[in-house]
């Protein structure tokens, strides 16, 4: 059930066209620190787990010699070849459990939006026996909550907004997805504490600001896998919400 959500082409599609692309102040945070590690070595390899259709792997481009993105789902997978734009990333269909490339190969183990999907202690061993030394583990989510800024609207536009991220929230809760929503909503908190490294870092709290249209805020609710969860068990109901909130 999990994972399941995510594979099935009409939504991988969807997931690829509306969901926000990664903060460009995320992708600067975690290249300065893999620089800082690293010691300023040619960086050749980074894998990106969980890498859904591509939006955190291409990013990672122009950085490294070659860009390997994994993911357990195949329609994922099959987008992120389709809007492929870089010739040194490559995608491949494999879990974060089970990591297919060589021991001390990688100068980071990059996962985005994806960490709390997977079982968390086999993907930290795999990261350990894959990583080079002074390679770099990261792993980035958002908080699933977006505040509105407008104008003199702001608090009109978020209390009409804040039923319907409740609404879709409560579906991980009913779902078994309630660990991934628990690692969202603590900011990775646990994720961290599990992490059995010394030189480590949590860094909580980085304010991001997207400049989006009514339109896209709705099509980023509808990439959200919550909101594809519901409009699977009523769509009537989901079709519902969005639209009282869309005119709200
Ligand atoms: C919310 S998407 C994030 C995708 C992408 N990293 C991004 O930033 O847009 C979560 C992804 O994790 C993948 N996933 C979930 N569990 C996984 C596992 N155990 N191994 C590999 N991928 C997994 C899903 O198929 C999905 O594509």
């Amino acid at each position: 059930m999990k994972t399941q959500v995510f594979n099935k082409m009409p939504f991988s599609l969807i997931y690829h066209k509306h969901m926000v692309p990664i903060a460009t102040e995320i992708t600067s945070m975690v290249l300065s620190y893999v620089k800082e590690k690293t010691g300023g070595r040619p960086l050749e390899m980074a894998l990106d787990v969980g890498c859904g259709t591509g939006r955190s792997t291409l990013p990672l481009a122009p950085h490294f010699k070659k860009v390997l993105g994994i993911d357990i789902s195949d329609s994922q997978i099959n987008v992120a070849k389709q809007y492929n734009t870089a010739n040194n990333v490559s995608y491949m269909v494999a879990p974060a459990e089970r990591l297919p490339v060589q021991d001390n190969s990688v100068d980071l183990v990059n996962t985005g939006l994806a960490a709390q999907l997977f079982t968390i202690e086999n993907f930290f061993n795999e990261s350990v026996r894959v990583l080079k030394t002074n390679g770099c583990l990261a792993a980035h989510g958002f908080f699933p909550f977006p505040e509105i800024e407008y104008k003199d609207l702001s608090h009109d536009l978020n209390t009409a907004m804040s039923e319907m991220w409740d609404t879709l929230c409560q579906q991980a809760y009913t779902t078994g997805l309630s660990e991934a929503a628990d690692h969202m909503l603590n900011q990775y908190r646990t994720i961290y504490e599990t992490i059995d490294l010394k030189d480590k870092k949590w860094i909580k709290d980085i304010p991001v600001k997207y400049q989006m249209s009514i339109s896209e805020i709705f099509g980023f609710a509808r990439s959200l896998c919550t909101c594809q969860i519901l409009l699977e068990k009523n769509e009537k109901e989901a079709k519902q919400l969005l639209a009282q909130t869309d005119k709200r």
